[in-house]
């Protein structure tokens, strides 16, 4: 299945493998016109979720930021995967994925030695995915930030990095939030933006990328509301998927098993994708660990005074951490549907109509009659003005066009033929059952916003 989604994705204009005319380069893509608006309805939801709680707050912080900010972090000394290289064809692999796939349980936290001795005890269970062979080097831990020399430094402590993960960009800015006075504690800081990883192995399409782009929110409390507020959370971003269209049935929660040392508790909102049960998002109470590493390494006093109670602390943060590439390959994986119509087979995005690129497309049933064609344009230009995302389509006979909107998960195709020159309706056919109905022109606005 990911094979269609991915030759869907080019043959329509969602997605193009990135760099393609130079063979490609591996972990990028580019976004074609139906990928950008898809891109953009979800993003579009992610933020009107957040918008929706009143203490929320919205930051585009930098992507090249000071080295020392991950240093502070611990990207710098921790940020790794375990990798192994193939002693046969130098195939680079995450030892932790190979180790999984032979069912040997191998956190990408264990120190050097232990994932040895693990790799070493599977050793004759394990092979290349790429060329079969069993003949491997040691694994060893490979740091994952992508290094850039803007500014043409030469000293390696002047190191610039492409930002890991956007978190970062909020917790520096978080006194910077606070001091504008509009927001007290509990309050969040919710960012969208690009981040960047060394990724040994990028694979299954948008799911590992070396360069993609994260929703990020952090939400500050007080260190006795934190565990109240991390349940919310959970709750509230599965409960945003369901009410996104997303089928239930693949969506579960996934507690962490071994949690980082700071960490008060964790877990991922996985989604059955086709290559199985995978990380969506992850829901992560970090308690005081961010705001103290960078009141250290800054010497900045990251404290939280409060006016009422009189009290000084480090504020304690939930975090909710999800990738839009992501999101895009689980809500296409949902969507993605081949069956009959009537006695033809087809393939059909089942989109939710609020994440369709196109909410509609409009047709002259005959390209070659003027009067159906300027009626046509007159149905197009005010829905286009209104809606933006919807589009002209008098290429080929209608059968093919249907096809065509069922692929890009268009819901309505309107068709404008010999009886709306007559009574001014038009046909407006279903995307799922295929089922037609006529509908007045001027109710044409209010047919589809009832319906998104
Ligand atoms: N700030 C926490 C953080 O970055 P993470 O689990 O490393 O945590 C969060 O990443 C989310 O970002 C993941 O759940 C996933 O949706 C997305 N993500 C992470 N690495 C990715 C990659 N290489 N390609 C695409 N999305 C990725």
């Amino acid at each position: 299945m990911m094979e269609k989604i991915v030759s869907l994705c080019k043959r329509r204009g969602f997605i193009f493998p990135g760099s393609e005319i130079y063979g490609g380069f591996a972990g990028t893509y580019d976004w074609g016109h139906l990928g950008v608006a898809l891109k953009r309805n979800i993003t579009d939801a992610w933020s009107k979720a957040m918008q929706d709680h009143r203490n929320m707050t919205f930051l585009d912080s930098s992507i090249f930021t000071s080295g020392k900010v991950w240093e502070a972090s611990g990207h710098v000394s921790g940020f790794s995967d375990p990798l192994v290289v193939c002693n046969v064809c130098k195939e680079k692999s995450r030892a932790d994925h190979l180790l999984e796939s032979v069912g040997a349980v191998a956190d990408e936290k264990l120190s050097d030695a232990d994932i040895n001795k693990i790799f070493d005890e599977n050793r004759d269970k394990l092979k290349c995915p790429k060329c079969g062979s069993k003949d491997f080097g040691r694994v060893r831990a490979t740091n994952l930030l992508a290094t850039s020399n803007l500014g043409m430094f030469e000293d390696k402590d002047e190191q610039v990095y492409l930002r890991g993960e956007t978190a970062q960009g909020i917790y520096i800015n978080y006194k910077n939030v606070l001091d504008t006075g509009f927001v007290s504690i509990p309050f969040g800081i919710a960012q969208i933006g690009k981040a960047f990883r060394n990724e040994i192995s990028p694979r299954q399409f948008l799911f590992r990328k070396r360069e993609f782009e994260q929703m990020e929110m952090q939400y500050f409390c007080h260190p006795n509301e934190a565990m109240d507020a991390y349940e919310a959370w959970k709750n509230e971003r599965m409960e945003y998927y369901r009410k996104l269209g997303i089928n239930p049935d693949k969506l579960r929660f996934k507690p962490h098993e071994n949690l980082v040392f700071y960490a008060k508790a964790a877990c991922d909102i996985e989604y059955e994708f086709p290559f199985g049960w995978n990380e969506l998002e992850g829901v992560h109470y970090r308690g005081d660990y961010d705001l103290s590493q960078h009141q250290k390494f800054s010497g900045v006093d990251m404290q939280y005074y409060d006016e009422d109670t009189k009290e000084k602390y480090i504020p304690h943060i939930v975090e909710t951490s999800v990738g839009v590439d992501r999101t895009v390959l689980m809500v296409l994986a949902d969507a993605y549907t081949e069956d009959t119509l009537g006695d033809s087979q087809r393939i059909v995005l089942k989109l939710p109509p609020k994440l369709a690129p196109m909410v509609c497309a409009v047709s002259p049933l005959l390209k070659n009659k003027p009067e159906l064609v300027s009626k046509a344009q007159e149905v197009f230009e005010p829905l286009k003005k209104e809606f933006g995302r919807v589009v002209w389509d008098d290429n080929g006979n209608i059968g093919k066009r249907y096809r065509r909107q069922d692929e890009i998960g268009t819901p309505w195709c309107i068709v404008v033929d010999f009886d709306t020159l007559e009574n001014n309706t038009v046909t407006v056919r279903d995307r799922d059952t295929g089922g037609q109905e006529r509908v007045q022109i001027s109710d044409l606005s209010q047919y589809i916003k009832e319906r998104i």
